[in-house]
């Protein structure tokens, strides 16, 4: 029998908005094609050069914040270049992701532009491997200096009067690799030197990210968190992590579409390390840092698998299917977690690239599966984390066994509570008797997001083949609910009542 408890009276961690955070780069469609258009662009409607279709979706979807303009493409990116009338902007050669010719109509100012449109924070990453720490200065000044100065200056001719605000200044992207090919104790006296120039002018006040670890490298956190410190205060606010789920065997790159059970299992399974490495990295940060005062962000996670056949290998362009979904849901859970050092995360990538939100060819675009789950998971946004407790069956599968479900729970600022629910298993439905303590249930609704096939996947010509639907397979019951869910299903269902009695 699988249980869930909630404890819907207990609580006190908040569920950052951010961890629901994008990545959107310079790499393949993700910019041109997808998100920019250019304004003589008449056959794709668009606000200034942006697709409005693509903001409003994201803005449906309640996006929080924007990473940007990489990925590998920011330690090459010189952010000079992409200012200024754009007939006049110079190009440069894309070099990690497929060798093409860059021609910066996409800078600064369309960035501002973009995260005013869909409302949400923007976060930059900048230079350190093939710039200075001069350029990264000047960028700052530019974007959000108010008074007289050479970079304000010349933003105002640039037709921007009013400073911009930023947060969420990168310092480098994944200087272990693409970025540099660092070594940690390097990186970390760069990134000192580097954030000492990082000025808050006026009351913009920056939040520093610190390149972090890939995926299992514990050395990478155990030296930035020992080496960046001055008079016992920590030099960064957040440090990152980056890991991507590949399944198969490693070396191999699996197909987003037309795979089997096994490959299923594989990539949720991968997807589950998700929590070791949380809690390992986590266990570290701890160490140094007992109090908390340095963030996790795990601003790149998502799937990797071979790119759709025709299509340039340089450009990460893959399907989405409802495995994806499963794959978010999965993670979603996993940061809730961790969500005491766990306040930002970043899908990569938001159009086009990797684990897309939204697809596009020509005029037209698609919400994938991983889509809708941002979508009806952001419920959780901000809300408190309940405390709960699920026994479940295993889902095994050739000699292997994980767990079969997995769930969050929340309560949010109306007083609601929130479940989310996944059943992994790709041909078995899981009942659920879930406790709900300290709440009298008194009214149910609830979205599930299903299809028929393991492979499911929206395209151009049949762009609902998995939506959200109505979901009418649980039951209020004396002390809280019946669940029955589909196999393969994300399910999220909101709760409404009033407070347990003592004895009730
Ligand atoms: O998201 C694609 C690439 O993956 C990013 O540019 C890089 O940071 C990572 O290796």
């Amino acid at each position: 029998m699988n249980r869930l408890v909630i404890n819907a009276d207990l609580g006190d961690t908040t569920i950052s908005r951010h961890i629901y955070g994008h990545f959107a780069e310079h790499l393949g469609r993700c910019i041109y094609g997808g998100i920019w258009v250019g304004e003589d662009s008449p056959a794709i409607p668009s606000l200034r050069g942006i697709r409005t279709d693509i903001v409003d979706a994201l803005r449906a979807s309640k996006i929080p914040v924007l990473r940007w303009p990489g990925g590998c493409f920011a330690d090459e990116y010189h952010w000079m270049d992409g200012i200024g009338p754009r007939s006049r902007r110079p190009t440069m050669i894309n070099t990690h992701w497929g060798g093409v010719t860059e021609d910066n109509q996409f800078g600064t100012h369309e960035f501002f532009d973009l995260c005013e449109q869909l409302q949400c924070e923007p976060y930059i990453c900048g230079n350190v491997g093939s710039g200075t720490v001069q350029e990264m200065q000047q960028w700052v000044e530019y974007i959000s200096f108010d008074g007289v100065s050479p970079m304000a200056d010349l933003r105002r001719s640039n037709g921007r009067e009013q400073p911009w605000r930023i947060r969420y200044w990168g310092v480098g992207n994944e200087n272990w690799g693409c970025g540099g090919l660092m070594r940690p104790e390097y990186y970390a006296d760069l990134y000192r030197q580097y954030q000492t120039y990082l000025r808050d002018f006026g009351d913009n006040q920056l939040y520093k990210v610190a390149c972090g670890a890939n995926s299992f490298d514990y050395r990478w956190t155990e030296v930035m968190m020992r080496e960046c410190v001055q008079r016992d205060r920590f030099l960064m606010d957040g440090l990152s992590l980056h890991y991507y789920t590949r399944g198969g065997p490693a070396g191999t790159a699996l197909s987003a579409t037309g795979f089997g059970e096994t490959e299923w299992f594989s990539v949720l399974k991968s997807t589950l390390r998700m929590d070791e490495l949380l809690r390992k990295h986590i266990a570290i940060m701890d160490h140094y840092d007992p109090d908390g005062d340095v963030e996790l962000l795990v601003d790149e996670w998502g799937t990797w698998y071979a790119v759709e056949p025709g299509t340039n290998p340089g450009f990460l362009y893959q399907q989405n299917s409802l495995r994806d979904a499963l794959v978010a849901a999965l993670n979603f859970d996993i940061f809730h977690r961790y969500a005491s050092r766990v306040k930002m995360a970043n899908i990569a990538q938001t159009v086009n690239v990797l684990q897309a939100m939204i697809l596009t060819e020509g005029a037209h675009m698609v919400c994938t599966p991983t889509y809708h789950v941002f979508e009806m998971y952001s419920i959780h946004q901000d809300a408190t984390r309940l405390p709960i407790d699920l026994t479940c069956a295993d889902y095994a599968y050739g000699g292997d066994r994980i767990p079969s479900l997995s769930a969050t729970a929340s309560r949010d600022h109306a007083g609601r509570v929130n479940l989310s629910l996944s059943n992994l298993h790709p041909t078995s439905a899981a009942s659920v008797r879930c406790d709900v303590r300290g709440m009298e249930v008194a009214q149910l609704n609830g979205r599930v997001l299903t299809a028929a096939k393991i492979d499911a996947h929206n395209t151009f010509d049949a762009p609902e083949q998995v939506q959200p639907q109505p979901f009418t397979q649980a039951t209020i019951i004396e002390g809280g609910l019946d669940i029955h869910l589909p196999a393969k299903s994300v399910v999220v269902l909101t709760l409404e009542g009033r407070a347990a009695t003592e004895n009730g």
